[in-house]
């Protein structure tokens, strides 16, 4: 059958902890809108455009029933078959392809993409394909340079510029090694499969043999509970042996990790829709810049709107309210003349007249910053802010009362 595959490595529940408070409602993380799309739509989408391909495989440990209404949807929208595989277990980024590679080599395909969830960019993926088949190689990973004081904090990648050669990788090294780093987007050919079962096995013998100290004790922790992480187990002993290439990105990227991420991507993934799907976007005289807003929603034609904000379902904004850089969730209402600036407004919330819900945006790329000064507010599922209250930088739980000014708070 040949064709092309996509397998995208969803993870699961327990990792959401970063996403709270809004990880707390019914939709898991991967589901939750970014620029009006759940957040992997972006990525089955764009492999829904590739040519030739055959399956999206969605890989992962959540309950099956969080994603199976959005994977039907989804299949009959872009006319793909989507399948996801549940892992019996947490099995690490590269375990669970190994374990069900079976399934996942059905139909025989002639290449694979491996995708992250947790990351947003242009998906360049014909070109990425077309890359991986120029070079012959059994990997090609998607590489893109960022400013060198965060490059630390991802898989950093060392490439010989004239042959493209993954000379080297190191993941979240403690010094500077090369501000190329791992978009977690990858080509693979089928025979990557075997090479990942023999370095498994060679690291699997090396664990019996060696002392203890040879090794991170996380490698050894994980590989107990049958975890094989991709980056540390896979890429770091097939650097430098002529088995991978670097696939130079250049274009915007963001990694999904905490709750105020959605607000930076969906500023990313706006201006990307401006340039390739400006029909997806709202146009009126107060609407400033990229919005989305759902046909369910009623904005008063006095708010005005953006730039970078996302309006869902059934949302109802009153007369003279101004939203920017926010994300207002289904069926929530912002009553007449509240201020939304940088921030995340949970389900069926409710916002009173007057309120200044306000976030201080950062807009480093490393996204477990943890200065306390600045960040997207995030107002969890069902509260309620009393009118003329201001809540600036704070992270609200569900179904909270807000009856006074907060500033710089985690509510709980
Ligand atoms: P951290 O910075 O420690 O979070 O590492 P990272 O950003 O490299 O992320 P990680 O390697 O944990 O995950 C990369 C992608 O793989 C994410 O989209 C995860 O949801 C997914 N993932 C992580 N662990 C697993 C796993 O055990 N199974 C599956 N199927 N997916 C996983």
């Amino acid at each position: 059958m040949g064709g092309v595959k996509a397998v995208i490595l969803v993870g699961g529940p327990s990792k959401g902890t970063r996403f709270r408070p809004l990880s707390l409602d019914d939709v898991p993380k991967l589901l939750f809108p970014i620029a009006g799309k759940p957040m992997i739509y972006h990525h089955i989408e764009a492999c829904s455009r590739v040519k030739g391909i055959t399956e999206i495989i969605l890989l992962g440990f959540f309950p099956e029933n969080q994603l199976s209404a959005f994977i039907e949807q989804s299949q009959k929208e872009l006319n793909v078959p989507i399948r996801y595989i549940n892992e019996v277990k947490v099995l690490g980024t590269a375990g669970g392809l190994s374990r069900y590679r079976e399934q996942i080599l059905q139909g025989n395909p002639d290449y694979l993409f491996v995708l992250h969830s947790d990351i947003c960019c242009a998906f360049p993926l014909e070109d990425l394909l077309n890359f991986h088949i120029k070079h012959k190689r059994i990997c090609t990973i998607m590489g893109t340079r960022i400013q060198k004081e965060y490059a630390n904090q991802y898989g950093c990648l060392i490439r010989d510029e004239n042959t493209a050669e993954l000379i080297h990788y190191a993941e979240k090294p403690e010094t500077f090694v090369s501000d190329m780093i791992n978009c977690g987007v990858y080509c693979i050919s089928p025979s990557f499969f075997d090479i990942m079962a023999k370095t498994t096995k060679d690291l699997q013998e090396s664990l019996q043999n060696v002392t203890l100290d040879s090794y991170p004790e996380i490698t050894k922790k994980g590989f107990e509970q049958g975890r094989l992480r991709l980056e540390q187990d896979i890429f770091v002993p097939l650097a430098g042996t002529n088995s991978i290439v670097v696939y130079p990105y250049v274009g915007f990227w963001r990694q999904i990790k905490n709750a105020g991420s959605p607000v930076y991507c969906q500023e990313l993934y706006l201006s990307h829709y401006a340039k390739t799907k400006p029909e997806l976007l709202a146009k009126g005289d107060n609407i400033i810049g990229n919005v989305v807003i759902h046909p369910t929603a009623t904005v008063d034609p006095t708010a005005k709107i953006g730039p970078d904000v996302y309006i869902g379902p059934n949302v109802k904004v009153g007369k003279g309210v101004r939203i920017f850089h926010s994300i207002i969730l289904d069926e929530t209402e912002i009553k007449g003349h509240a201020c939304i600036l940088y921030s995340i407004i949970g389900w069926r919330s409710e916002i009173g007249f007057w309120a200044r819900i306000e976030g201080v945006p950062n807009y480093t790329p490393f996204l477990y910053s943890q200065d306390k000064r600045k960040g997207i507010t995030i107002i969890g599922a069902g509260a309620q802010a009393n009118g003329e209250i201001i809540v600036s930088n704070c992270i609200v739980m569900p179904h909270k009362q807000l009856d006074r000014n907060y500033c710089n708070e985690i509510i709980l």
